[in-house]
């Protein structure tokens, strides 16, 4: 069978599983949605966010891009920011990377791949903001897996110099921004440990909440 009869096959038999646990579950959903999380991850097929995380439709507000980026001129991360933010205002918001992630692995070398070249600098700017560490790492599955957890650090950094980020702070001291990285070979997942609520520890350069200057 073509597999895109398939999914439609899927779908049913998931339609029927789900009604049979609760008769209710359409029609819950249908009335609207208050997930408390966003989850930025990479498009890659292995990383599913609900599934890895146990959770359930409604729970979890997602974007996803080619290596879990936060860029600060892409209007459909920054749209799904503002709008988890401001109306859904979600309690987190979750930066998830992934060892073995391609497009970190290809930002890592000097081959051209195409449009995505353009993508991929975010992160070769990320490479060369940390090259004094990666490149003492001599283990090139070692520098890889490095940079993968460097770039999500990045990310979470990127999204604490949002206006959105630091205004939520300013106004109601959330979101919590948190990085993450997810394991192919174990599925687990590892806190980095970089998790923010204000804007205390940030390069002076980089607070936009601190005063509000008049602009001619
Ligand atoms: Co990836």
């Amino acid at each position: 069978m073509d597999m895109y009869k398939s999914l439609l096959e899927g779908n049913k038999r998931w339609v029927d599983e789900k009604l049979k646990e609760d008769p209710e579950f359409f029609n819950t959903l249908a009335k609207g949605q208050s997930p408390q999380v966003l989850w930025i991850g990479c498009s890659d097929s292995r990383v599913p966010a609900n599934e890895i995380t146990g959770t359930k439709p409604g729970d979890v507000f997602v974007h996803r891009n080619i290596a879990n980026m936060v860029v600060h001129t892409d209007m459909n991360m920054l749209s799904v920011l503002d709008y988890a933010v401001n109306v859904l205002k979600v309690r987190h918001v979750i930066v998830c990377g992934h060892y073995g992630c391609g497009g970190v692995k290809a930002a890592m070398g000097n081959q051209q791949f195409g449009i995505i070249d353009n993508w991929l600098r975010n992160i070769k700017d990320v490479y060369r903001l940390h090259a004094d560490e990666l490149d003492k790492i001599e283990n090139e599955e070692e520098r890889f897996n490095r940079l993968v957890e460097i770039n999500v650090m990045e990310q979470v950094f990127d999204l604490s110099k949002t206006s959105i980020i630091q205004n939520a702070w300013r106004d109601r001291n959330l979101p919590f921004i948190h990085g993450w990285v997810y394991s192919l070979h174990t599925g687990i997942i590892k806190d980095l440990g970089v998790t923010f609520d204000s804007t205390t520890k940030m390069t002076s350069v980089f607070n936009i909440t601190a005063s509000k200057v008049e602009v001619a």
